[in-house]
């Protein structure tokens, strides 16, 4: 029966691998996302069956496990908006990491008191460096997580400002910050000279905890989806060590997927804000900071004036952005490519920037909602040669990723590469206001002589383009 067992783990990894091979293509994500799910419950019947096997599978706790898990589960799925998934990817991190840090540390405390369970191959004292490290990295991610959770959602009035303003993070935080990295692992090493003191594990969580908070605290909003992503990465790491502890050969894999998979994503993402992962963990950037006063003014159009001018438009190029997240205007904004094309017979492509919106892929997954074809949406480095051909460059709801202050070498933006929507003949802007966006910083494109405002809600926006395009 033990090779059943380890047949089971083997299978649900392969899937784990697989799902996340098809992960990497929009067509075959939700096919990848299914392959993952799939893996999961293989994973999770296996261990039942070997605890049944082992004698020691408690069912009441399991079935209740089960089904409160999927209730909250089931009811978060359906509650949450797509604006809110980044708080919602946070909080499950947090969770992950915090859960493997409490199995490593129920197990070790069984370990203390009887060192014959210790899994075979193991010794005691490699448990007890894994348990420190597993309750480090979680309770850490858990910390860090709720943390970054709450920025993301904009803070609560009570603690308001004090605890958004990025610049808290004065710069004696950063010895700081290595003095209690440093404190941990001298528990570790305390812990294991005298196993039978609970006391440094306790310590190990109270400094862990502290730190995940210490970290995230001076990290400013725009900063945090890449700090989600790296918290992610931690909590994969933190449940690798705790399958080491527990001799769960598939836990150490899967914690390694999501480690390793966490970790790249964050470099990408550092990537295209064109800033290192130093820089975001230790320097403010937008998001809660000075926004930068406006001076400046302009004359907005209406939807009939634009409609005029897409009138026998050969290509339009539709640069999305978080306000259309906001609006949700995706489907109208599908309905205007599909009426450009029937009537002036248009070319439409989509501009994506690698961080337009606040997760990665935001956008894309918002307009394959609204059916637009993928071969549609074409990334930032590919389209940017298009623009000077293109008649008329639509930008709704984008504005830090199209601002072409990032391409001097001064200010918050400073280095980011940006769509270059300002080299098209006309640019059409659909925005509220002239705010500026997330890092702060106004944008020289609202003011260009050949650049349109449309002022309003994305949604009431774009359907009454479409009217007037209707119309013409
Ligand atoms: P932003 O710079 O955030 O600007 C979005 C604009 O949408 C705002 O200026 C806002 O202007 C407008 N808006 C808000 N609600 C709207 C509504 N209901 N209807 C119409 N417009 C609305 O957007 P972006 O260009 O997508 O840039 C994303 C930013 O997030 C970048 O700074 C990026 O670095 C940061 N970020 C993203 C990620 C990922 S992974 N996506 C990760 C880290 C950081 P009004 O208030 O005037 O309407």
């Amino acid at each position: 029966m033990e090779d059943w067992i380890s047949i089971g783990y083997l299978l649900s990894a392969a899937l784990f691998i697989f799902g996340l091979k098809k992960l990497g293509h929009p067509r075959t994500a939700p096919f990848g996302n299914q392959l993952g799910a799939m893996g999961m419950l293989v994973a999770v019947v296996t261990t039942v069956v070997s605890m049944q096997l082992a004698g020691n599978a408690q069912w009441e706790l399991i079935i209740a496990g089960l089904v409160v898990g999927s209730l909250i589960g089931y009811w978060m799925a359906v509650k949450v908006e797509m604006t809110g998934m980044p708080e919602l990817v946070a909080m499950f991190n947090g969770f992950g990491g915090a859960a493997s840090a409490l199995v490593a540390l129920s197990e070790i405390q069984k370990y203390i008191s009887n060192a014959d369970l210790v899994p075979d191959g193991l010794e005691l004292t490699v448990t007890m460096i894994a348990a420190g490290l597993s309750a480090l990295v979680g309770w850490m991610t858990l910390t860090g997580s709720l943390l970054a959770m709450y920025k993301l959602k904009g803070g609560i009035e009570v603690f308001g400002k004090w605890i958004r303003t990025p610049t808290w993070g004065p710069s004696w935080l950063n010895p700081v910050k290595v003095l209690l990295l440093l404190s941990v692992f001298v528990m570790i090493f305390l812990s294991i000279e005298e196993p039978t003191n609970q006391n440094y594990l306790w310590g190990i969580i109270g400094v862990s905890c502290l730190l995940g908070i210490v970290l995230v605290l001076p990290i400013g909003g725009a900063d945090m989806p890449v700090v989600v992503s790296l918290l992610n990465s931690l909590s994969g790491i933190a449940a690798a060590f705790t399958g080491f502890i527990i001799g769960n050969s598939v836990l150490i894999i899967a914690g390694s997927l999501v480690g390793a998979s966490g970790l790249i994503l964050t470099f990408i993402m550092c990537k295209a804000m064109n800033r290192t992962l130093l820089d975001v963990l230790f320097k403010s950037f937008g998001g809660d900071g000075e926004k930068q006063a406006l001076t400046r003014t302009k004359v907005g159009s209406d939807p009939d004036e634009v409609a005029m001018m897409l009138d026998g438009a050969q290509k339009v190029i539709i640069v999305p952005g978080y306000g259309m997240a906001v609006s949700q205007c995706q489907h109208a904004v599908k309905e205007f490519a599909d009426l450009m094309k029937e009537k002036f017979d248009t070319e439409i492509k989509y501009a994506i920037h690698p961080v337009a919106g606040r997760m990665p892929g935001h956008m894309n997954v918002l307009l394959a909602e609204a059916n637009v074809p993928y071969e549609q949406l074409i990334e930032m480095d590919e389209i940017n040669s298009e623009f000077p051909e293109c008649d008329v460059a639509l930008v709704i709801g984008a504005n830090d990723t199209t601002n072409p202050a990032a391409r001097s070498g001064e200010g918050p933006l400073a280095g980011m590469p940006i769509i270059d929507a300002d080299a098209a003949r006309t640019v059409v802007i659909i925005k509220r206001s002239l705010s500026v966006g997330y890092a702060g910083v106004d944008n020289d494109l609202f003011y260009m002589d050949k650049t349109m405002m449309l002022f309003g809600d994305g949604k009431a926006m774009m359907t009454g383009l479409n009217t007037a395009v209707k119309e013409i």
